[in-house]
Parts: C-alpha cells; sequence; structure tokens
C-alpha cells in the first residue's frame, strides 16, 4: 500500500516531537509538516509527558496552531535560550543545505533557527534533492517599496523571478508587512553561497529562503520509516 506525503510528514513530525525534553525553550516552524510536530508535542504536554517546554512561533499562523494546542509561547529576546528549532523545508540536498519559505515565513524561521543551538529540520523523502533549486523557486522576501527594481538584478544571478501573489491577484504580503519574489533557477543552483551572498548585499532584499550550512540534523519520512541524517555525516542519502 503507497503511503502518502502526508503520512511521511507526520512521521518525521512525531519523530521529532518525541526528541523534546522537559525544561526546552524551542523554535516552533510553520507548515504542514510542521501541524504534525505541534499536534504531537501538545499531546505530550497535555497528558502529563513534558513539562516546562516553551516555544518560540515563527509566524502568526504557527502562533495560533501553538496556542490551540496548549504550547506556552514566549518572546526570542536578549537572553532567551532557545535549545531547539524544529522546521520543515522545501528541499534538503546532502550537504543539508535548505530552500525554505514557500510558507511565507522564512524571515522569523531564519531568526529563529540563527538563534537555536541545534535546528532540526522535519520533511517527507520528496523533499530530498541532489541540489538546490531543481524542483522549487527560492523565496525571497523584499521590502514593497521600488520591488520591481530588483527584477533586473534577479535575472543576472540567473533566475526567473515572479512576485507572489494572493487568489485575488493582490501581492501576497508576509507577517513582516513585506513582499516576496520567488526565483525560479531553470538548471538549479550551482553555488548557492554566491547566490546568498549576492542577494544579503542587496538593500531591498530582507532575506531569501536559503538557509545554508545551518541545519544540524535532518528527520527524513520515508516508506521505510523515519530516518535521520546529522551535518558532518550528510552526503550518504541510502
Ligand atoms: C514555511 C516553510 C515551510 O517549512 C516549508 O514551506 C515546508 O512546508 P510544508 O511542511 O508544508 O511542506 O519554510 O515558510
Amino acid at each position: 500500500m503507497k503511503v502518502t506525503s502526508e503520512e511521511l510528514k507526520a512521521q518525521a513530525g512525531e519523530a521529532a516531537a518525541a526528541r523534546v525534553a522537559d525544561g526546552q525553550v524551542l523554535g516552533l516552524g510553520t507548515g504542514s509538516t510542521v501541524r504534525h510536530f505541534l499536534r504531537s508535542l501538545g499531546q505530550r504536554i497535555r497528558d502529563g509527558g513534558l513539562q516546562n517546554v516553551s516555544g518560540v512561533p515563527t509566524s502568526e499562523w504557527t502562533r495560533d496552531v501553538a496556542a490551540g494546542e496548549g504550547i506556552p509561547l514566549v518572546d526570542l529576546r536578549e537572553g532567551t535560550r532557545l535549545d531547539l528549532a524544529v522546521d520543515g523545508a522545501d528541499e534538503v540536498c546532502p550537504r543539508l543545505n535548505l530552500v525554505k519559505g514557500l510558507g511565507g515565513a522564512l524571515l522569523r524561521e531564519k531568526i529563529v533557527a540563527q538563534a537555536a543551538r541545534r535546528f532540526l529540520v522535519i520533511v517527507d523523502e520528496g523533499k530530498v534533492v541532489p541540489s538546490l533549486g531543481v524542483s522549487k523557486p527560492v523565496p525571497v522576501e523584499l521590502i514593497p517599496f521600488a520591488w520591481s527594481s530588483h527584477f533586473p538584478f534577479f535575472r543576472r544571478l540567473g533566475a526567473a523571478p515572479h512576485l507572489r501573489t494572493r487568489e485575488d491577484g493582490q501581492p501576497y504580503v508576509t507577517d513582516n508587512g513585506n513582499y516576496v519574489a520567488d526565483l525560479t533557477f531553470p538548471d538549479g543552483l550551482t553555488d548557492p553561497t554566491e547566490v546568498e551572498d549576492a542577494l544579503r548585499a542587496r538593500a531591498g532584499v530582507v532575506t531569501s529562503g536559503l538557509f545554508l550550512e545551518m541545519a544540524t540534523e535532518v528527520l527524513i519520512g520515508g516508506a521505510g520509516g523515519v530516518r535521520s541524517v546529522v551535518r558532518g555525516e550528510a552526503g550518504a542519502w541510502s
């Protein structure tokens, strides 16, 4: 019987929730895989199996879902000890570099992941790619001012840019009041670091969905169960 990608996401999310220990402060990612993590984490808390756990949400969506699951929420500020961030991804390559942000929460997700001691990524096996940018566009969060003026710059990077829009055709607006351009690289990214450095240097670009050298471990839900790949052991997918 074929296992659905939703079931694989659930496996990865539940495996991540099982890793959480008493007293931890967590980064709570965004997306359908994280939804499973939050459900399972909330269940552990409500059952009394976890004490003194709290989380920093990476989106308003996550804030609502986590609150509904009874997960205590805290703000990320100076002095906050963030033990573990858990989040999904749109692509994961063998070096454990990621494309994230198709859900639009890339900026807060990156802030939280950078602040965490460990960054655990949860995906179904359909997210595993040989190199970044082959199956998904790379999202870029932009301030709305002069947004289209960046498009020639994105094209010079080798990308076809599209402003993300809502169903009514209006620009999609992030939780931070910004726009998102999705950059499609027809042949994938040959040098993600070069692209990330160029994007970072561009005034008006707030951040990109390239999460490079950040994940410490990836849990991959697959037909044979959940597989863990730890940074440093990456490169062996099979
Ligand atoms: C949101 C994200 C998500 O983690 C990513 O899009 C994966 O989502 P899903 O688990 O729904 O496939 O980066 O900004």
